[in-house]
């Protein structure tokens, strides 16, 4: 019998001081911080500057990091017209992750290793991530993108770009702390393949599209999108409960945005992402997909099969009401994802470097052995 670990699970890969993931008490740290206080006072600059300087810059340095993502947050015309080839219903991860690797052809560094090249290409790529995904809302419109203003921080120039209008603060506030709460979050899947891709000496955009190939799937950064059609097809408040029977307790479907490999506990980022998307939604007037997602979370924890196995809602579950409450379309929720996790992508990528080793784990073979080589005219 193997004695592997089925999806690597439990088994650490080295040191990081990037983040600290506590499962069993539902905590989590960046650098120091609890991401309590980050998602209430930070600004998503201020974090990116904590993960990639391992402490929280004054106000110069804040300033001067805000003004580099800005500046440098602007995309090649040759990105933006390949863009606009692709097809219109092309599915929104994959249009990023293309685009994204493109923007390596135009990126003087992107084969340079050394510390500064790799500093710079995080400040570009954060920038400019946002910057596809918001050109993406418009392209597949039929609408000209927009390009980044140098004044704003990056939530704000998100919203910028996506409207065309002057961002109001509480849209600004809300992208802000759902990017903050985002930003990073030990070695998920993602952030693995990152790592794994960087560790074999190739570049930083190839680690990044690696990440963003796995954030896609459906178990991983790709559930937000499915919490949110998962809602949709419940409907209304009235169907929660005849949807989890005929559902969820006969073992048809999961419920996505449920569920954790780390956490057995409530993650703290879902806790402070339901509370920020029921404020929205009361602002908003409209609290009917808070209410069927809190309903059916409500639902689940009070189930048995949930309680034994310590099923909460994860960071997908209530970030898909709030984004969906902001107007952001629906398939946009990881691309969104992906945008937040820049920075602690970029942290990784440039932590794997300094203190590389190739990542290259083993498989236990279980198939046969010495068989006898058979001519193909003799195979059954
Ligand atoms: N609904 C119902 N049952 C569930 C759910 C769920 N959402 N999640 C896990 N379970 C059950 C499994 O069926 C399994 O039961 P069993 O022991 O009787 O076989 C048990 O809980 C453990 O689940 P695993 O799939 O073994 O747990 P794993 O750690 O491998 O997977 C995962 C974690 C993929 C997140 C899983 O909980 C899931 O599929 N959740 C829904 C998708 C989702 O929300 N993904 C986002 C995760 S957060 C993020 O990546 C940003």
């Amino acid at each position: 019998m193997s004695q592997a670990k089925k999806g690597l699970d439990g088994v650490s890969i080295g040191d990081s001081r990037l983040s600290l993931v506590n499962g069993t008490e539902g905590k989590l740290v960046y650098a120091g911080y609890k991401i309590e206080d980050l998602a209430a006072y930070a600004l998503y600059e201020e974090v990116v500057y904590l993960l990639w300087e391992g402490k929280l810059p004054n106000t110069t340095e804040l300033e001067n990091l805000r003004a580099a993502i800005a500046a440098d947050a602007v995309v090649p015309d040759e990105v933006i017209a390949l863009m606009k080839t692709f097809p219109e219903d092309a599915n929104a991860m994959a249009v990023l992750r293309t685009a994204t690797s493109a923007l390596a052809f135009y990126d003087t560094d992107s084969e340079r290793y050394d510390l500064d090249a790799l500093r710079r290409k995080a400040i570009r790529l954060t920038g400019q991530v946002t910057t596809l995904s918001a050109a993406w809302m418009r392209i597949r419109k039929g609408l000209e993108p927009i390009a980044p203003r140098t004044d704003l921080n990056l939530s704000a120039n998100f919203v910028y770009m996506m409207t065309g209008e002057e961002p109001s603060s509480s849209a600004v506030d809300a992208i802000n702390a759902y990017m903050v709460l985002l930003t990073e979050h030990g070695m998920n899947a993602s952030t693995f393949a990152a790592r794994v891709t960087v560790s074999t000496g190739s570049d930083m955009h190839s680690a990044i599209v690696s990440a963003m190939g796995t954030l896609k799937g459906p178990a991983h950064g790709g559930a937000n999108t499915e919490a949110m059609l998962q809602f949709m097809e419940i409907g209304e408040v009235a169907n929660v409960e005849p949807w989890f029977n005929e559902n969820v307790k006969t073992g048809k479907k999961r419920i996505m945005g449920i569920g954790h490999r780390v956490y057995k506990a409530l993650d703290p980022r879902a806790a402070v992402l339901r509370e920020r998307s029921e404020a929205l939604a009361k602002a908003s007037g409209n609290t009917k997909w808070f209410e069927i997602a809190d309903n059916l979370a409500k639902l689940a924890r009070a189930d048995q099969y949930f309680i034994e196995r310590n099923l909460y809602p994860n960071v997908d579950y209530f970030s898909a009401i709030a984004l969906y409450t902001l107007d952001i379309e629906v398939d946009m929720f990881t691309p969104l994802f992906a945008m937040s996790r820049m920075a602690g992508w970029t942290a990784h990528v440039i932590e794997q470097v300094t203190s590389n080793r190739l990542i290259r784990p083993s498989v236990d073979y279980v198939g046969p052995m010495d068989l006898e080589w058979k001519p193909i005219q003799e195979r059954e």
